[in-house]
């Protein structure tokens, strides 16, 4: 079970309001999207479901714990992959696993596979490109235990190609384990072809402006994307995307 509510959550820094009153629920083995304005919050919203900040106002739940300043309970990738420059490729993805001692070091060499990654298992951190440094993050996220992973745009350093295999992978695998994933980009068409649902913010402050859900089929293949509906859907979002609020 994993079930995120947040409730009237408002933050402001240094006099500046950030967020304002953001309610928002994740169900268990839902997957929801936050797409909004660069420099809107929704990283600053990641930092508070982390536990890296307080809300001003407001109150984190997950499962109705409280989790208000806690840390440690959901599996979180930030923006800029936080890669331990001493450790391996290898004792990087395996980092949350081992700090509550289960390593698994067969499925974490699988995964480096699969993300292009074989070979790199003993390189450090400084030897990989950005887009191979935000994998080791993906990867990390993906294998550590807890139920409530939040991905703070995970393949925005990627080419397109790799992005598009990051993306059908990372929904084969959520397809098969079914966590509660919120999943922050700027892509439009990335929100919808992954997302149960699609939460737009506004900016200045952030409050929620639009909370679709998505209604295209389980499993889902490629080839959504080039459908008349889902053109519809990318005209809809964007245009909420658009509007002043
Ligand atoms: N620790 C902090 N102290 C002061 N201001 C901050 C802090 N963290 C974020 N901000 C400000 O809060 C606002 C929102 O930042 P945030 O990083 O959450 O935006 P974002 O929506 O994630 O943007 P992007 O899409 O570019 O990643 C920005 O104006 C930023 O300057
Ligand atoms: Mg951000």
């Amino acid at each position: 079970m994993a079930e995120l509510s947040l409730i009237d959550i408002s933050k402001s820094f240094d006099g500046k309001q950030i967020l304002e009153r953001i309610s928002l629920s994740v169900s268990d083995a839902e997957f929801v999207s936050i797409v909004g304005p660069s420099g809107s919050g929704k990283s600053t919203l990641f930092h508070l479901i982390g536990g890296l900040l307080e809300p001003d106002s407001g109150d984190i739940y997950l499962d109705g714990e409280r989790l208000n300043g806690k840390r440690g309970t959901i599996s979180y990738m930030p923006q800029t992959p936080s890669l331990m420059p001493w450790r391996t490729v290898l004792d990087n993805v395996v980092l949350g696993a081992e700090l509550i001692g289960r390593k698994n070091g067969k499925k974490a060499i699988e995964m480096l596979a699969k993300a292009g990654l074989a070979g790199y298992e003993e390189a450090y951190p400084n030897q990989l490109s950005g887009g191979m440094k935000q994998r080791v993050a993906f990867i990390r996220s993906m294998l550590s235990p807890q139920s409530f992973i939040c991905l703070d745009e995970p393949f925005s350093a990627l080419d397109e190609f790799t992005r598009l295999d990051m993306q059908q992978w990372l929904l084969s695998m959520w397809e098969d384990h079914r966590r509660s994933i919120l999943f922050v980009t700027h892509n439009i068409e990335e929100a919808l072809f992954l997302s149960d649902r699609v939460i737009v913010l506004s900016s200045g402050p952030a409050r929620v402006k639009a909370d679709f859900t998505i209604p295209f089929p389980r499993p889902r293949k490629e080839s959504v994307v080039l459908s008349q509906e889902f053109l519809e859907w990318k005209k809809t979002i964007y245009q909420e995307l658009q509007v002043i609020t």
